[in-house]
Order: structure tokens, then C-alpha cells, then sequence
């Protein structure tokens, strides 16, 4: 199953050409946070269209804080440098320059500049935790900044669009970061505004019940991972279960949309824990095989599930493309939950290290 990339609507992001007075020296800031999904994204089409659509929390602590100088280009070609924590980091090139690639028809006024780009993140850095999603959206963040520069009449709606749309095109997961508490990405009938392109926040009122909600970020594996998430979701194409899951997909969105509005916990917690395993699922029945948890990442839901059982509370766990496990509880029943997480699951992360985490808004100028 192909999409025509052409039939979606990508004319809207082409932006116009600049004068050459706007050829000039630029400065901008963004701080971007990462997210966590729900219904989880794996598997995608040509020009990051993914095979079903997605949804998250988008979180507060973890993010990443970007500053890039746009300078006038002083060579025929323009010419980028990037800057991690402090130091020249050539490694992080190739996947800015893809990213560049991909999106220089939408953005053909970076033609015109050198790109300085100075980057960092609030989490330790090689800790398991993607940084794919917060730093292409603070990166997109502040291309849109130069591009509202060049358009200030730009509204406000058009630019965090587009802001999605060009972190897509760096990442999947990264157009989920840009605004909203809960985002949908990916096309579902029961959200009108979703779309294949970009992300859209929830058109509705989030229940009280996941008001502040929690997550706790325990770190398993620091480890570099066996199978990549490009790997992983290309493994999704002759996949033998690949229709099934993205059709439930679609089913545990609707589902979690009312989750979402109605408050329901214990139905939240099913889904969210089941949608983790089936992320998992897809792994381990690809051709090839592959396992990203590591024997404490089941010790750990062994532990939430005994745990749960004995009292009555709304913990439960997700994973990303790793063996680290989020632990998703309600920010009222914090003390008691944060106390079992220092007191028992802390001895399973390395180096008993985790990471609080909540619900957050989005990507923002700093
Ligand atoms: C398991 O967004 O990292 O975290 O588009 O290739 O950059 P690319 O993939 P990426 O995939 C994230 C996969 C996931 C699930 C999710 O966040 O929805």
C-alpha cells in the first residue's frame, strides 16, 4: 500500500521566495520536549508518511534547547555546523543534512544562509532516550522563526503546521512535539483536522483525570540499540502482521480518544500497556527478529503489575524502540507512586538513575 505523497496537500508549505534585503544575519531559540506515544508509530511510507496514525503526551523535562545563526552564505554553497553541548559534532551531519535535504523545497530561503546550529539536551546525554523527536522539532522551530521573520503576518496556526510538518520530515515521532498536550499524527476519521503531514492537538477537552499527568522515566539500557527505528520500521514493509497492526492501530486511537475525554484509568492503562507489548510484538515476529527489552525490563512490569495489584493504583508502563520503561501515573497519586519507584524500581535502572517527567505544551522561543 503506496500513498501518493502528491495528493496530499504539500503545495500550502512551499514558501515564497525573499528579497535579497532579507539576506541578512538571523539569530533564534528554541526549546523543544520530547514525547511519549500511546498508540505507537512504527512502520512508515516514502516521505515519512506513517502506516497508521499515532498519538502522545507531550513531556516537559526532557527536551532539547537549540540556537541557530542563519549568516548571509559566503560560498556558492551553503555550509553547516553543528554544536553539542559546547563541541564541534560532526557525527550529528548527515542526519541535519538529510533533514536539510528533504525540506529545502519548502524552505528554498535557506539556499541563501550558512547554518550554525548549537544544541543540547536536559537528559543525560547516550541515556536511552531518543533525542531524534525534541531536537528536530527545536530545529524546525527555529527555521520557522526565520521564515515568520521574513512573513511576520504569518498566524500562529500556519506556523506551528508547518513547524510539524518540517519535524516530520526529520523525524516521525518529532511532529508530535511541537504544540499541544496530546497530539494525533496521522490521518483518523475520528479527528477531523488529523492529517498524514503534521500533527494536530486533541479537539478536545483533556479529562481532568490526566490533568499533570506523570512519567517517570526509568533508565534500563544506556547502551547503543541493537536495531534502529529506521530499521525497525522498515521491517514493518513485509511485515507478516503488518495489515492487523495497523488496522488495530486505528481502533486503539478511536479508543484512546475517548479514554482520553470520558477519564477512564483502568481502560487507559489496558490499552496503553498493550499497545507497548504489540510495539514489541512487531519486533520480535519482523524477519528478522529482534528484542530491545533487556531482562530487568520485564522484571520491571512484573514489579508495576504485582504492584498494582496490591494497591489499587493507576500506574502503568509504555516503551519506545528500547528497553527503557515510562511509568505513566496520576499526578494525585504521585507520593506513594514515587515512593515504590525509589524505594523498589530505582535498583533495576543502571546506576539507579531515572528521569521525572510530566505533561507538557510543546516547543517554545527561549
Ligand atoms: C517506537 O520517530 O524515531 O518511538 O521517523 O524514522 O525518525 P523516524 O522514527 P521515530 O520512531 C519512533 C517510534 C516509536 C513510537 C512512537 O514514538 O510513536
Amino acid at each position: 500500500m503506496l500513498v501518493n505523497v502528491k495528493k496530499l496537500n504539500v503545495q500550502q508549505f512551499i514558501a515564497q521566495q525573499i528579497t535579497t534585503e532579507m539576506v541578512k544575519p538571523y539569530s533564534f531559540t528554541a526549546q523543544a520536549p520530547s514525547n511519549i506515544a500511546l498508540v505507537k508509530y512504527w512502520g512508515k511510507y516514502a516521505n515519512q508518511i506513517p502506516a497508521n496514525p499515532s498519538i502522545s503526551f507531550t513531556l516537559t523535562n526532557c527536551h532539547t534547547d537549540t540556537s541557530i545563526t542563519f549568516e548571509p552564505k559566503k560560498q556558492k554553497k551553503p555550509q553547516l555546523e553543528v554544536y553539542f553541548e559546547g563541541k564541534q559534532k560532526e557525527s550529528f551531519k548527515p542526519k541535519i543534512l538529510t533533514f536539510i535535504a528533504r525540506i529545502i523545497k519548502y524552505c528554498t530561503y535557506l539556499n541563501h544562509f550558512d547554518i550554525h546550529i548549537d544544541t543540547k539536551n536536559s537528559f543525560p546525554h547516550s541515556s536511552g532516550i531518543a533525542s531524534s523527536a525534541s531536537g528536530m522539532a527545536a530545529i524546525s522551530h527555529c527555521i520557522m522563526q526565520l521564515e515568520k521573520s521574513f512573513y511576520p503576518e504569518m498566524p500562529l496556526s500556519y506556523f506551528n503546521q508547518k513547524s510539524s510538518f518540517l519535524a516530520r520530515l526529520g523525524s516521525g515521532s518529532a511532529s508530535r512535539s511541537v504544540a499541544g498536550e496530546v497530539v494525533v499524527w496521522g490521518k483518523h476519521e475520528q479527528v477531523n483536522a488529523s492529517s498524514d503531514l503534521y500533527g494536530v492537538s486533541i479537539p478536545f477537552q483533556l479529562h481532568k483525570n490526566f490533568k499533570n499527568y506523570q512519567d517517570t522515566i526509568l533508565l534500563v539500557d544506556k547502551g547503543e540499540k541493537v536495531v534502529s527505528s529506521t530499521v525497525g520500521h522498515k521491517l514493518m514493509n513485509n511485515h507478516p502482521y503488518a495489515k492487523a497492526r495497523f488496522e488495530q492501530a486505528h481502533q486503539n486511537l478511536g479508543a484512546m480518544l475517548d479514554i482520553l475525554k470520558n477519564g477512564n484509568l483502568t481502560e487507559f492503562i489496558q490499552l496503553v500497556e498493550s499497545e507497548a507489548l504489540t510495539l514489541h510484538a512487531m519486533m520480535m515476529t519482523s524477519v528478522p527478529y529482534f528484542i530491545l527489552m533487556k531482562p530487568k525490563t520485564l522484571e520491571i512490569i512484573q514489579e508495576i503489575w504485582r504492584f498494582r495489584a496490591k494497591t489499587g493504583l493507576h500506574l502503568c508502563f509504555t516503551l519506545d524502540a528500547g528497553a527503557n520503561v515510562h511509568l505513566l501515573y496520576p499526578n494525585d497519586e504521585k507520593e506513594l507512586i514515587n515512593h515504590f519507584i525509589k524505594e523498589k524500581l530505582a535498583q533495576y535502572c543502571q546506576n539507579n538513575q531515572y528521569i521525572c517527567d510530566e505533561l507538557g505544551t510543546g516547543t517554545r522561543t527561549k
